[in-house]
């Protein structure tokens, strides 16, 4: 543990990319000495008269030039496309504003959205903002149970759906006492049956809205939006941001993005259910004034490829299982298309393998720079600029206005080269504020002033950190965090299942993959049909991308004489590692 020895991957050192913009900073080292939050803000033109509204400063006060430039170019899963100028989401989120208003909702209260990856996601969204309310996200493969969570806990008033969405609301409407209003979207024009009486037309109220609206004075310490994310026990907790965060956003669009805004086309493939697709799949870049692009598509390497071809995508966020899935489709693939459009490519959400570095090289003649950062940061913490030589496999460096270190266990600082916590310093505007009702455990995330991630990892004698692992039991499965307890909870909700375990098995192109331990009830016998059918429950129970993918049946789970079962123990045997300290298991 306590060797000096570099961390390398192998891999050559990739010199900077000669075509990064004139963002490009001249000099790491500068900018990380002389940057300010507060010259940052400046060039934001904040504050404004009316606070610091991060729907005024994304969408209406931009320069009568950038308000005719589209903000959002929009394709849909079947190919049809829309586009929206800057001005077009002023006039539209104004009416969701107005909407809003004469709904009752207050600055403060908790909207929630819960639509698939269409261009009202944003309307609502940013109108939601304009009227100062809290907003929350809900990725659209979220089941039931996964909703109902996020609801109660935020006690959410009012929830913008689609009429194929709302059955998966209807279930569990009867548990949600603060909800008070249900705004359908109906594109297809499918909603056959009268609404129910605590539901709206958003077209019929938005046909009514004026496009006029006055956004009040919003404080920067004010809150903007939840983010649910999972922990190693009990469910999600609600991430809060606020306004303020948007200065650390654009900071890092810029700077990290390398954003040109008159010039790019930038293409975010996160959902907006997650941070990625908030932060910088609408926040950072629209801050600057950048022409973003939203597929409601799923990922298919021909349609991924086509996109960047047919728009002519210049910057490009990701995340390493979609790279992975790329390089498995193939270069032969690749070949098929024109890549040249592209300028620069960033990735997130897991370790960047350095395979999928050099291979993103070779076939789109630009290294994928990896970020590092979490729902709590709100923006990027750790990351590879355009200006910085590239080691595959590291996170690159502590962006300006961001302290970085790794930490012992009681929290101190460890030299170059040695393994430990990885914290930061909670100093950037895009730091969260709170877990929503949940002071304790955010507390419990400081120490000696520093903000401790969860991840382990390791600085290199020239500053690069390299990632290492999770320092608890939270699996990344493609990118998304899932807690163990919430799998285990939907688990144990089916009859036959007495007691489960949740671990993350490593996977070659997911990184983890969700497996569950389960022992059945008296009266059920382990079957390849019951292994299909909890599966199936906990997908649609949960979420789509958080069940079990492999189930094992075991007679009893090893468990603390405490009663608690133990994952360590599970996972050991699972991975055929030494079994550890086991003197806490029950006889
Ligand atoms: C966790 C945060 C913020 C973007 C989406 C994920 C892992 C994130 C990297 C990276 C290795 C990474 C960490 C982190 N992670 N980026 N570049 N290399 N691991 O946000 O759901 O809050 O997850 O994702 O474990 O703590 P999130």
């Amino acid at each position: 543990m306590s060797s000096t020895v570099e961390p390398v991957s192998g891999y050559p050192t990739i010199p900077k990319d000669p075509t990064a913009g004139p963002f490009n900073m001249a000099s790491y080292d500068d900018l990380y000495q002389n940057f300010q939050w507060e010259d940052m803000a400046k060039a934001l033109n904040l504050p404004r008269a009316n606070g610091i509204n991060k729907a005024s400063i994304c969408i209406d006060d931009h320069s009568p030039e950038v308000m005719q430039r589209t903000a959002l170019l929009w394709q849909a899963a079947d190919g049809k496309k829309e586009s929206y100028t800057f001005d077009d989401l002023r006039r539209e989120t104004n009416r969701f504003a107005n909407v809003l208003t004469e709904l009752g909702v207050k600055k403060g209260d908790r909207v929630f959205v819960y639509l698939d990856r269409i261009p009202e996601i944003f309307i609502t969204l940013f109108g939601a903002l304009k009227v100062g309310a809290v907003i929350g996200p809900l990725f659209s493969a979220f089941g039931p149970e996964a909703i109902r969570d996020r609801l109660e806990d935020s006690g959410a008033v009012l929830v913008v759906t689609s009429p194929e969405l709302k059955e998966r609301l209807d279930s569990i409407r009867g548990e949600l006492p603060a909800l008070q209003h249900v705004v359908i979207v109906d594109r297809k024009g499918s909603a056959v049956e009268p609404l129910h009486p605590h539901e709206v037309s958003y077209a019929a109220m938005m046909a009514k809205a004026s496009d006029q609206f006055t956004v009040p004075y919003t404080d920067p310490d004010d809150f903007s939006i939840i983010h649910y994310t999972s922990g190693t026990t009990g469910k999600p907790k609600g991430a809060v941001h606020r306004h303020a965060a948007i200065i650390a956003q654009a900071a890092t669009a810029k700077y990290i993005l390398d954003l040109q805004p008159e010039n790019d086309i930038y293409w975010c493939t996160a959902d907006p259910g997650w941070v990625t697709g908030t932060s910088y799949g609408m926040f950072g870049p629209w801050a600057l004034g950048a022409t973003v692009l939203v597929y409601e598509g799923g990922f298919k390497a021909e349609d991924w490829y086509q996109l960047i071809q047919d728009y002519k995508v210049t910057v490009w966020y990701t995340a390493p299982t979609a790279i992975r899935m790329l390089m498995k489709a193939g270069e032969a693939v690749a070949k098929a298309y024109d890549f040249s459009s592209l300028r620069h490519l960033c990735s997130v959400g897991e370790p960047l393998n350095p395979e999928a570095v050099v291979w993103g090289h070779q076939v789109f003649g630009h290294v994928f720079h990896d970020t590092w950062w979490q729902t709590e940061t709100g923006a990027m913490h750790i990351c590879n600029y355009p200006c910085m030589d590239v080691k595959p496999g590291s996170m690159g460096k502590p962006f300006p206005g961001v302290v970085a270190g790794i930490l012992d266990d009681e929290w101190n600082p460890l030299p170059a080269g040695e393994e430990g916590h990885l914290a930061v310093r909670p100093q950037a505007p895009s730091i969260f504020r709170n877990y929503w009702k949940r002071d304790e455990v955010y507390q419990s995330r400081f120490k000696n002033g520093w903000y401790i991630t969860g991840d382990r990892a390791r600085m290199d004698a020239d500053g690069y950190y390299w990632f290492i692992g999770r320092a608890d039991d939270v699996i990344n499965t493609a990118g998304h965090l899932v807690g163990p307890f919430e799998v285990e909870s939907a688990l144990i909700e089916h009859p036959a299942v007495a007691e489960a375990g949740v671990i993350g098995k490593p996977d070659p192109e997911r990184l983890e993959i969700v497996k569950a331990f389960i022992s059945l009830k008296a009266g059920f016998e382990p079957s390849e049909t019951l292994k299909q059918e909890i599966k199936n429950f906990v997908r649609t129970r949960l979420a789509a991308h958080a069940y079990p993918r492999e189930i094992d049946f075991l007679p009893s789970l090893p468990k603390t004489r405490s009663g608690k079962i133990m994952r360590r123990l599970l996972k050991a045997r699972e991975l055929g590692l030494p079994e550890g300290d086991t003197s806490t298991l029950e006889d």
